[in-house]
């Protein structure tokens, strides 16, 4: 009873933000996302006569994640009807702080190797939607390249999954640097600040009535490869994301100077004829979208800016391995 498994984290260029069901994670709009090759995490997951659980992440007892992550374990072992012990033991491959969402590779990760090794066989679907109720980012992180968080509208989640829209082949010119800004650890978690958003915000009403056109505009940006309208619509959703974080009471500010000084640089590119685009998730790290042809003079000047960078293109799913971490 025994299987490890390895998912990459992903990028939202859509973000999730804002939950309808706490219990079951179900948002108030879809989302979509890259999958970044080869920042992963590796997991492995043995249900066996043990006392009790134990889980390790990144060599370390009981990290910051220990309740969803234990939480996620005793869910997939009611499902596959069992009651032993679990050991897993789990290892990223890119710094935490770069605010790549680890929970989302994490969880992932977790979700297939636990459920192959309690026995259960499920769909590429019913994975999404096991590793959604982890997190929900997690969600995105088990199917390949570029994919869409299916928001759903039932009550009890069964239509709330994430799928591939388009496959890492379709568009392998495709880049994100992810820019570590600051390696201070978040005031508030994703988790918290989304819920005190939807509380508090007046905005968040306005966040969710441009959501189902960004949705389309990010479809045909990708299906059509079409540059230029992905990146502006992904840096205007993150920035309007933004708007009902900063517009909560009380507010909540994730930027850092140095994340102003990159979001700065980065118009001023643009207006050079230098085209990429910046987006930012619950924290201050810039992530900047680019293609392959830009990279080398992004770096170069982005090398002013920033000491730690982390270049990732569109990636596989989550997948099973023989490799096992014990
Ligand atoms: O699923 P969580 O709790 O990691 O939330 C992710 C929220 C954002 O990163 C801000 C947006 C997103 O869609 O990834």
């Amino acid at each position: 009873m025994k299987a490890t498994a390895v998912a990459n984290a992903n990028i939202a260029l859509v973000k999730y933000w804002g939950k309808r069901n706490k219990e079951l994670i179900l948002p108030f709009n879809s989302s979509i996302s890259m999958v970044c090759d080869g920042l992963h995490t590796k997991t492995t997951v043995e249900f066996g006569d043990y006392d009790e659980d134990s889980i390790k992440i990144n060599n370390e007892e009981l990290q910051k994640d220990e309740k969803d992550v234990l939480g996620h374990v005793e869910r997939i072992r009611k499902i596959a009807g069992i009651n032993k012990k679990a050991k897993v033991i789990s290892e990223a491959n890119f710094p935490v702080a770069a605010g790549l969402a680890s929970s989302a590779s994490g969880l992932a990760a977790l979700t297939l190797a636990a459920s192959k090794a309690a026995g259960l066989d499920l769909s590429e679907r019913e994975l999404t939607m096991l590793a959604r109720q982890g997190s929900g980012s997690a969600s995105r992180s088990i199917s390949e390249g570029f994919g869409i968080w299916n928001k759903g509208e039932k009550e009890d989640g069964t239509d709330s999954f994430a799928e591939t829209i388009a496959p890492k082949a379709h568009w392998p010119e495709f880049r994100m640097i992810a820019c570590i800004v600051s390696e201070a650890k978040k005031a508030t978690s994703s988790r918290a600040g989304m819920s005190q958003t939807v509380k508090t915000s007046p905005y968040y009403e306005g966040w969710l009535k441009t959501i189902d056109q960004d949705i389309e505009n990010m479809k045909e940006g990708i299906k059509k490869k079409d540059f230029t309208l992905v990146g502006s619509t992904a840096e205007a959703n993150a920035l309007k994301m933004h708007a009902t974080m900063i517009t909560t009471d009380p507010s909540i500010i994730y930027w850092a100077p140095g994340t102003m000084e990159i979001m700065h640089s980065i118009l001023q590119w643009r207006e050079e004829g230098l085209e990429s685009y910046f987006t930012m998730d619950a924290g201050p790290q810039v992530k900047i979208l680019c293609l392959e042809k830009d990279l080398e003079e992004i770096q170069k000047r982005l090398s002013n800016l920033v000491k730690k960078t982390i270049v990732c293109k569109p990636g596989d799913g989550a997948r099973l391995t023989e490799d096992h971490l014990f």
